[in-house]
């Protein structure tokens, strides 16, 4: 017989005042968050949180913790790295329960490492609450299978924030077939990403989807080959976040598409970048 609710309360001693819980929020639909991101966010005395963490994730959390908004935009960085990782250390100092809530999981494309490097320096109290990071939410949200025996037999999480136009990726290694490819941070790079890909073997037929506000309901799902999404997508003009999906597992998508976007419980984000400029101007 289930005694009591199912999710039952915690008190607030699990959540050491002075210690500090990098937090995953999941990729947007506040219903992906665990347990424990939700009893952390209860118990927050002070919530430093990221562009990523949508207000319906942040309005789960205790009405009278202090919010920090430290996000970053591609060109606005409110806070530096630095300066994120003093104020963590601050904080719990000071004595405050804090919580650093980043958007999906903080050790994908999270930079929770460093911020968890800084806190054991200096001797600081920590947990990791891992989270949904966007590929399998995004993925999942999109009807694509990252595996999947006929089509992939591994998948890899790669950036696509390319620094150095194209010189910092392995392109030999990431066009080899039969396995699924998820660029974070890709819309800037997406005609490059695919010039690449297919000038290092991948075919240029090789289907490929950009997933917008995945998890939300904003979500939209852009289709195409490698050959001819980057011209797709300038008419579409789609809005950050976005995550790109690339191999045989996106064709599945037209038959598995599950997800009703204006059910969802998350909003979205509301953007102001200029996407469909910047990759004409790249393209
Ligand atoms: C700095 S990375 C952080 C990733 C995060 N730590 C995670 O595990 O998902 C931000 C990138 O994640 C991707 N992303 C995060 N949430 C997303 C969403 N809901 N829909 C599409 N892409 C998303 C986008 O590529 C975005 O540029």
């Amino acid at each position: 017989m289930v005694q009591g609710s199912v999710f039952p309360g915690t008190p607030a001693s699990e959540f050491s005042p002075g210690s500090v819980s990098l937090v995953g929020a999941g990729p947007g639909d506040p219903e992906l968050l665990t347990l424990r991101a939700l009893r952390r966010l209860a118990h927050a005395e002070v919530i430093l949180h990221d562009r990523l963490v949508g207000a319906e994730v942040l309005a789960l959390a205790n009405p009278d913790a202090q919010r920090v908004y430290v996000g970053k935009a591609r060109s606005d960085h409110s806070l530096p790295q630095e300066g994120i990782n003093q104020a963590l250390v601050d904080w719990a100092r000071a004595g405050k329960r804090v919580v650093r809530l980043k958007g999906g999981d903080p050790f994908i494309f999270g930079r929770g490492g460093e911020e968890l490097e800084a806190l054991v320096a200096e001797g600081i109290a920590v947990e990791v609450v891992p989270g949904i990071t966007a590929a399998s939410g995004c993925a999942a949200y999109a009807g694509i299978p990252l595996t999947h025996r006929d089509h992939a037999q591994s998948v890899r999480f790669v950036t696509g924030h390319l620094k150095n136009d194209s010189a910092d990726l392995d392109w030999p290694c990431l066009a080899r077939p039969g396995q699924t490819l998820v660029f974070y941070m890709g819309l800037h790079g997406l005609p490059e990403i695919c010039r690449q890909l297919v000038a290092h073997g991948l075919p240029a037929s090789t289907p490929i989807a950009l997933v917008e506000q995945g998890t939300t309901a904003r979500q939209r799902v852009h289709r195409g080959t490698l050959a001819d999404l980057p011209d797709r997508l300038a008419a579409a003009s789609p809005r950050p976040p976005t995550l790109i999906i690339v191999g045989g597992v996106v064709s599945l998508h037209a038959a598995l598409d599950w997800f009703r976007p204006e059910a969802a419980a998350a909003g979205g984000w509301e953007t102001r970048e200029p996407c469909r400029e910047a990759l004409r101007a790249k393209a």
